[in-house]
C-alpha cells in the first residue's frame, strides 16, 4: 500500500465529539485521502426551539475543535475552508454543507498526544457533584481560554444564584415538555432501556441521565401528570436530587450573531471543556436553558449577562467534581462517513 487512508482512523476518535441530545449530526464525505466535505445532517438537528438552529452551528464548532484535537494527536494538521450559510431546516437537501477540511501529515508533539487523551476521557457528568469549589487558578486558566477567542467565561458560587439557576434549568424541562414540537424532539432522542441505547448508539439514555428507564418512560409518556401536584413534585424532586453538591455554575458570553460566531462559540466551548478536563473537573451543559427563550431571559437577568449588540450569554453549565459518569454511546465510524464501504 502506497499510503494510508486517514479518515477511518481520524473518525474513529472524532465521532466522540459531544452533541446536544447526543444526536451526532456531523457527517464527512472523503474526497481523497487528504480532503473531506463536511455536512450537518438536518434530519439529526434540533430545530424545535428558536435557538436550536444556531446550536447546529455551535455543534459544528464543537466538532471542528474535536477534529483538530484528534487529527493533531494522530499526526495531522487540519486546514478548514468553511461555508457560513445559515441552516435551512426546510431544505429538500438534508445535508447542509459546512465546507471542507484537509489533513496534512506532521510530527505528533507530546502536548498533542496528551490533548487527545483528554479528549478521550471527557464526558458529561449529570451525577451529583461533591460540593468542592474548583480552585481559582483553574477557573482563571479556563477564562484565559475563552478570552483568547474573544469570549468571557463567568462563574458564580453564590448559593442563592446557584440555587436559582439550577431551578431555572429544572423548570426548563417542564416548560419544554409543554411545547409539542420540543416534546416530540426530546422523545425522538430518549433511550429508555440499556439495550436500546447500546443498539441505536445515540440519544440520551436513561442511564446517562441517572433515571430508572421504566420510570422515565412512564413520566415522559404522561406529561400531563407533570402539572399534577404530587407527581409533578416527585419528578421535580428526583431531578433536583441529581443536582446535589452543585456549588458552582459557569457561563460563556460573547459574539453570537451569525453562523461564523456560532462556530467560534462551539470551538471555544470545546477548548474550555478540555481545559477543565485537564484538571479533573467535570461539567454538565444546561444548553436547553439557552434554547428555551423564557429560560434564557430568566438566566440572563439572574446573572446580569452582558447581551449588548450581537452578544449573548450562549452557554450555561454546572461544573465540579463527581464520580465517573456513565458512557454515552456513539454510532460506528462508518455511519459518520458518507460513501464509506464496509
Ligand atoms: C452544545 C451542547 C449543548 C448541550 N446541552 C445539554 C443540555 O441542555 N442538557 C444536558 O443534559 N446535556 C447537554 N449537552 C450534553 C450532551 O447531551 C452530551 O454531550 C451527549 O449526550 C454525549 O455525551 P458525552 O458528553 O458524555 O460524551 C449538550 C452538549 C452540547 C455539545
Amino acid at each position: 500500500m502506497s499510503h494510508v487512508d486517514p479518515w477511518p482512523l481520524v473518525v474513529e476518535d472524532a465521532r466522540h465529539y459531544p452533541s446536544p441530545h447526543n444526536s451526532q449530526p456531523i457527517k464527512l464525505r472523503p474526497v481523497d485521502d487528504r480532503t473531506a466535505e463536511l455536512y450537518y445532517d438536518l434530519d439529526l438537528g434540533l430545530p424545535a426551539e428558536s435557538f436550536g438552529i444556531p446550536f447546529g452551528h455551535v455543534c459544528a464548532g464543537v466538532f471542528l475543535e474535536s477534529l483538530r484535537t484528534v487529527a493533531e494527536g494522530l499526526g495531522y494538521t487540519v486546514a478548514e475552508s468553511l461555508d457560513h450559510r445559515e441552516m435551512d431546516f426546510d431544505s429538500a437537501d438534508r445535508l447542509h454543507s459546512l465546507g471542507t477540511v484537509t489533513l496534512t501529515p506532521r510530527a505528533v508533539s507530546d502536548a498533542a498526544r496528551e490533548r487527545l487523551e483528554l479528549f478521550r476521557s471527557r464526558r458529561t457528568s449529570r451525577r451529583p457533584y461533591d460540593a468542592r469549589l474548583v480552585p481559582d487558578d483553574v477557573v482563571v486558566g479556563a477564562a484565559a481560554v475563552a478570552d483568547a477567542a474573544g469570549h468571557t467565561f463567568r462563574t458564580t458560587a453564590d448559593r442563592r444564584i446557584v440555587r436559582r439557576l439550577v431551578h431555572i434549568n429544572q423548570a426548563t424541562l417542564f416548560s419544554d415538555l409543554r411545547n409539542d414540537a420540543v416534546y416530540g424532539e426530546i422523545m425522538t432522542w430518549l433511550r429508555f432501556s440499556k439495550d436500546d441505547a447500546r443498539e441505536r448508539a445515540d440519544g440520551l439514555s436513561a442511564e446517562a441521565m441517572l433515571m430508572p428507564g421504566g420510570l422515565l418512560r412512564f413520566a415522559m409518556s404522561h406529561r400531563g401528570l407533570w402539572d399534577a401536584p404530587v407527581v409533578g413534585g416527585a419528578i421535580r424532586w428526583m431531578y433536583l436530587n441529581t443536582m446535589r453538591g452543585v456549588r458552582q455554575l459557569g457561563w460563556l458570553e460573547g459574539p453570537f450573531a451569525g453562523p461564523a460566531d456560532y462556530i467560534e462559540a462551539g470551538r471555544t466551548f470545546m477548548r474550555l471543556w478540555l481545559e477543565l478536563t485537564a484538571h479533573g473537573v467535570r461539567l454538565h451543559p444546561f444548553g436547553t436553558v439557552i434554547t428555551n427563550p423564557g429560560s434564557h431571559l430568566a438566566f440572563a437577568q439572574a446573572v446580569a449577562a452582558d447581551e449588548g449588540t450581537g452578544r449573548m450569554a450562549w452557554m450555561l453549565f454546572r461544573f465540579g467534581y463527581s464520580k465517573t459518569p456513565p458512557v454515552a454511546h456513539r454510532r460506528p465510524a462508518a455511519s459518520m462517513l458518507i460513501g464509506a464501504t464496509a
